[in-house]
């Protein structure tokens, strides 16, 4: 690749048998922040070192950073699409906001490498970051999610999955970057093994031994496939997935780590708001009456080149450079649905 076109993080990397999801906050003052930019010009190296002892075993590791800390770390520029995550829904059907500032999607064929990965990045991060949510996520037989339905089926793949998550020159300083939503769910399990096989294909919209789309005739708007599906300027907006079943049966927990990537927040929130809202209101994902989020994060992911130059960012030397009158405002993401991204304008809906 050219020296000057930034390579892009492990975003679109095969899926893999294990990973381990990890959410951190950063602790308060200069001294956390300088450790964590730091870090940002260690994480290639660590992957390189653990993943050499096992060439096989595809070890990755994609770090994405939230709203909050943006600024504190790396002041401005920011990425243009990146703001807090947006809730949905109300009561018992919520897709809830959680704290957390860095994101580690670590993923390999064996969890040993997941494992030691996340030992010494999270080792070199030290008492600079809590780590407030960690899965160990698991490849459930043909990939299986944990309700029992193959997952990921209809993931952009190749040329697709780079167009769709990939940002390109509609954020000058951020391209090959993406953006990456997470819900980590629990499922009644119970519940949800009372329904009849054909009742819960109605609910996702596909067939569950076969995994076959469900006939347009039969498939349910409110259907999970039905949702999830939209549309912008007349073309399907997909994101790209690779969510893990995680669990501890012993103690009743059975759970679905969500993981979606996109060039925008704005398709993955769509299809969150008709999940959890309906499209129309009411015509909610019945797999929620059946799942709960209990975590909600959106971050955003550096291209591998620019998160190596995040270790020499001086947060308040860049500010200047912000206040220029033609700088955009760093303080205010963009949140009027003007997302400056041509390409995904106008994103609608289609079933
Ligand atoms: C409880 C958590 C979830 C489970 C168990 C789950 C499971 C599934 C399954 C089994 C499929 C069908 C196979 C496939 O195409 O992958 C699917 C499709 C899909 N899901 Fe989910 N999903 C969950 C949450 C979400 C969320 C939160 C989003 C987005 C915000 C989402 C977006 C999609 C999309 C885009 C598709 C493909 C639709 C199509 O093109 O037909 N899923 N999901």
């Amino acid at each position: 690749m050219p020296k000057d076109i930034p390579e892009s993080q492990a975003v679109c990397n095969d899926i893999t048998r294990s990973a381990i999801f990890m959410v951190a906050t950063v602790a308060e003052g200069e001294e956390p922040a300088e450790q964590v930019r730091a870090w940002c010009g260690d994480v290639a190296a660590l992957v390189r070192s653990v993943g050499k002892r096992v060439p096989s075993g595809n070890l990755s590791c994609v770090v994405g950073f939230g709203s909050d800390v943006w600024d504190t770390l790396f002041g401005a520029p920011r990425p243009a699409c990146l703001h807090p995550f947006r809730e949905f829904g109300e009561g018992e059907r919520r897709a809830v906001r959680t704290p957390g500032d860095i994101l580690l999607h670590i993923r390999a064929d064996q969890m040993d490498l997941c494992f030691e990965l996340a030992t010494q990045l999270i080792g070199r991060l030290g008492a600079a970051v809590t780590v407030v949510d960690e899965v160990h996520g698991f490849r459930n037989f043909d990939l299986r999610s944990m309700v029992g339905f193959v997952d990921g089926t209809e993931n952009p793949v190749g040329r697709e999955a780079v167009d769709f998550t990939r940002i390109g020159d509609e954020d000058a300083g951020f391209e090959a970057g993406s953006y990456v939503i997470v819900q980590k769910y629990l499922h009644d399990m119970t519940g949800w093994n009372a329904l009849s096989v054909e009742t819960q294909e109605r609910i996702i919209g596909r067939t569950k031994l076969s995994d076959i789309e469900l006939d347009e005739a039969v498939k349910p708007s409110c259907s999970h496939s039905s949702l999830t599906t939209i549309t912008g300027n007349g073309e399907e907006v997909k994101i790209l997935r690779d969510n893990m079943p995680f669990g501890r049966p012993g103690m009743g927990e059975f759970g679905t780590y969500f993981i979606g990537y996109a060039r925008s927040p704005e398709p993955i929130e769509q299809m969150m708001e008709n999940m959890f809202v309906g499209r129309p209101p009411g015509n909610y994902d019945r797999l929620l009456d059946y799942s709960r989020a209990v975590t909600g994060g959106l971050f955003f992911v550096p291209s591998a080149t620019l998160l190596e130059a995040l270790a020499d960012r001086d947060p308040q030397a860049a500010a200047v450079v912000e206040q220029r009158p033609e700088a955009p405002s760093s303080a205010e993401p963009r949140l009027d649905g003007s997302l400056n991204i041509g390409s995904l304008k106008g994103i609608s809906q289609h079933e």
